[in-house]
């Protein structure tokens, strides 16, 4: 396979095919952020806003855009974050994207949403896989405990912990397309469901065909429900009461890597290294709670600075070029995730699809690092850029004056 397949040069080719193929509530519910898009709009204003400089005549015929994150080796310094929703962009996707990370060679984190079990994810893929596990909390810790000893027994060695919604969020577009959860199906909904046969027949048919209606089959017995349950809406609301304290507890309980994802600030970065996590995830959840969020890449250099070096950071929320992996290693960053590309590219071609996106951005990474002069990631650094702006981390000067 290679980058071109399916008629997708790049992530946004993917997002637009995608477009084509699925209803629009269900294309707008993984698109969209909240209120209005702001944080959207600046995750990857961000992104684009800062210019690398190339460097030229260095000998980079060894470059390898390899890296390691937690003592494993990946193939590039990016992983796939949690979604829970490539069951609904190809039926069986989110084994699909698990599959694809696998092969690629790039750790995929497999959301206590998905509709698909974590043993059959994780059974798909295969040996060779590098699979995280995405958990919310519940008040009863009981409930949690004895979710976190699931997903332990099943083999799963890296926990995130996902802390940033006390309430639900304002995504107005979902009410008006009739895509709220629990999902109720509207005329408004069907309508959407109708305008695309093939969809309904390739992704929603076969789920109810072969296991029938979408269900939470990650949650504890007590929680299961299906994604029409109206119990669903009470058990995402009453996450008001979380504190530290119930991180504890899963620290307590977890003895391999934990992160929370979600946070935007070095404060909150800092109180999870005192706690004895290993990282954080610094995210607005691609723009979809705080709407004036910062994006994470504009937090990352002070929260480097604020936890040092022996911390794991990793930032999601907006890249989609190679170039932006690279820029964020740059600001301090040990590995960018993101959930959209690989959702995209499953509407596309499911699995093939999924990879599809992977590829572009080793690709284009490679590309990027070779005509900044980088042989590899350890390289990376703030002084690839031009006149960066100052939550960039300044790079020491590195040219003499030539008339010394
Ligand atoms: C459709 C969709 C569903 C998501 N579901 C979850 C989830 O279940 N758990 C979670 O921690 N984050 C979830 N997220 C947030 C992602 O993990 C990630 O933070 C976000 O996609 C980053 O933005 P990007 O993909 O635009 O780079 C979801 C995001 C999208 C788009």
């Amino acid at each position: 396979m290679a980058v071109g397949d399916f008629g997708a040069y790049n992530i946004e080719d993917l997002r637009q095919i995608a477009k084509k193929r699925v209803p629009r509530g269900v294309f707008g519910y993984v698109d969209g952020g909240s209120e209005d898009g702001i944080a959207v709009k600046n995750n990857r204003d961000a992104y684009t806003s800062l210019k690398i400089k190339n460097r030229v005549l260095v000998d980079v015929s060894g470059r390898s855009t390899e890296t390691t994150i937690f003592g494993r080796k990946a193939t590039m310094p990016y992983g796939v974050s949690p979604t829970g929703t490539a069951g609904l962009m190809w039926y069986g996707g989110e084994a699909g994207v698990a599959i694809a990370a696998t092969k690629m060679g790039v750790p995929c984190t497999v959301a206590l949403n998905a509709q698909t079990s974590m043993e059959e994810i994780w059974e798909a893929a295969g040996e060779g896989g590098n699979l995280w596990f995405q958990v919310y909390m519940w008040p009863d810790k009981d409930l949690s405990l004895k979710q976190i000893d699931r997903i332990k027994s099943v083999g799963y060695e890296t926990l995130i912990i996902t802390v940033d919604g006390p309430v639900g969020s304002n995504r107005e577009y979902n009410k008006k397309n009739g895509f709220s959860m629990p999902l109720k199906y509207s005329a408004t909904l069907f309508a959407q469901l109708l305008a695309k046969p093939g969809w309904l027949i390739r992704v929603l048919g076969q789920h109810y065909l072969r296991r029938g209606a979408p269900t939470m089959v990650n949650y504890p017995d007590e929680l299961i429900s299906r994604i029409t349950d109206p119990m669903l809406k009470h058990m995402h609301t009453k996450t008001d009461n979380l504190t530290w304290e119930h991180v504890q507890r899963i620290r307590d309980a977890w003895p391999g890597n934990l992160l929370i994802k979600g946070l935007q600030s070095a404060e909150d970065a800092v109180i999870a290294k005192e706690r004895g996590l290993e990282g954080v995830v610094l995210s607005n959840h691609g723009g979809r709670y705080v709407d004036s969020a910062p994006a994470p890449l504009q937090v990352v250099a002070e929260t480097r600075k604020a936890v040092g070096n022996n911390f794991t950071v990793i930032i999601d929320s907006g890249a989609r070029r190679g170039s932006d992996l690279v820029k964020a290693i740059a600001c301090g960053a040990d590995l960018i995730m993101s959930g959209r590309p690989t959702l995209w590219g499953a509407a596309v071609a499911g699995t093939d699809g999924s990879y599809q996106a992977l590829e572009i951005f080793q690709t284009e990474m490679d590309r990027v690092m070779a005509q900044l002069g980088l042989n590899n990631v350890d390289e990376i650094g703030p002084h690839i850029f031009w006149n960066p702006p100052n939550w960039v981390p300044q790079a020491p000067p590195m040219l003499k004056a030539v008339a010394e």
